[in-house]
């Protein structure tokens, strides 16, 4: 039996249910361990991206459009299949956390970034649980030195870096490595081996996420991660769904953690409130 869900279709009560049900993927996942190491642009497989036939999606941004591959372009592509096999799925949790497709905050995200001037050239960047890498793209072409995180490494390798690749001039092409890099793995692990006293400790002027904080048992790595990781000084930009209805976390338990922390003062920079309700959260250190 797969344990996986929808989030956007499915209630709090049925994923309960099937929370309930999940020995044997549960069983499964116990031995699923997930690398948490850079990835070099070596090991980057740009084939799917610059097949002449590759099916490409654009999004026009105030000062950019971006051109961007997502899941169907690479779904037979990517050697461990079963990762992905389940086409209805957006994620199974602590194996595949969604990283195949745009989400919608990303969208708000990128969209505010470029619309409020929010990123300066040079500025050093960090996009947590990138996925496509919408918000993190658009740094980059702001001229942000960009490192893009995402879970699953196949994500990495099969979308994230070659969209950095589509959406850089050919002449620069071979440059991409001086101005981004790519690291995968699970939140706390790569906390403990890169920032805690590790070399990029304190190294970000700007960290963004989107869609990141739907599971609870995940918001405290991510904080932890978020606060090795951030400068002096330094600013986040958190886009999220107010709840995730089928998965339970959201915008009301991240602001809780975030006030028993103490560590970050925060408002909110931007809302939707009709339909699916959305908000961006911008963080900063408080000031003593
Ligand atoms: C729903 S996807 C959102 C992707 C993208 N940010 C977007 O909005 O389109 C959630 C992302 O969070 C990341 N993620 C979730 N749990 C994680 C964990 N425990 N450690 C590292 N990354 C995690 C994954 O990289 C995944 O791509």
């Amino acid at each position: 039996m797969a344990f996986y869900f929808n989030f956007s279709n499915v209630t709090d009560e049925q994923y309960e249910d099937k929370d309930n049900n999940c020995e044997e993927t549960c069983d499964t996942l116990e031995h699923f361990t997930v690398p948490c190491e850079y990835i070099l642009w070596n090991d980057i497989d740009l084939e799917a991206a610059s097949a002449s036939d590759v099916n490409l999606k654009q999004i026009q941004f105030k000062d950019f459009k971006i051109k961007y591959i997502t899941q169907d372009t690479i779904a037979n592509k990517i050697e461990n299949l079963d990762l992905f096999s389940e086409r209805e799925t957006d994620l199974i949790p602590g194996k595949y956390e969604g990283g195949l497709k745009v989400w919608e905050c990303s969208i708000d995200l990128a969209k505010f970034l470029s619309e409020n001037s929010c990123i300066h050239s040079g500025d050093v960047v960090l996009e947590l649980g990138c996925g496509i890498g919408l918000p993190g793209l658009l740094a980059y072409l702001y001229g942000g030195l960009v490192t893009f995180q995402d879970y699953n490494s196949e994500v990495i390798k099969y979308v994230t870096a070659p969209n950095v690749w589509l959406n850089t001039c050919v002449e620069r092409q071979n440059s991409i490595s001086e101005k981004c890099k790519f690291l995968c793995g699970d939140w706390q692990n790569i906390q403990e081996k890169y920032f805690s006293n590790g070399k990029d400790a304190k190294l970000y002027d700007v960290i963004l996420t989107s869609e990141t904080i739907y599971n609870r048992s995940n918001q405290k790595k991510l904080l932890n991660l978020m606060k090795e990781a951030l400068k002096p000084g330094g600013v986040i930009y958190l886009a999220s769904k107010v709840h995730y209805f089928g998965v339970g976390g959201g915008i009301a338990d991240y602001e809780k953690l975030l006030k028993e922390d103490n560590t970050f003062d925060f408002c909110t920079v931007f809302k939707v409130t009709e339909g699916v309700e959305r908000r961006i959260l911008k963080l900063q250190h408080k000031k003593n």
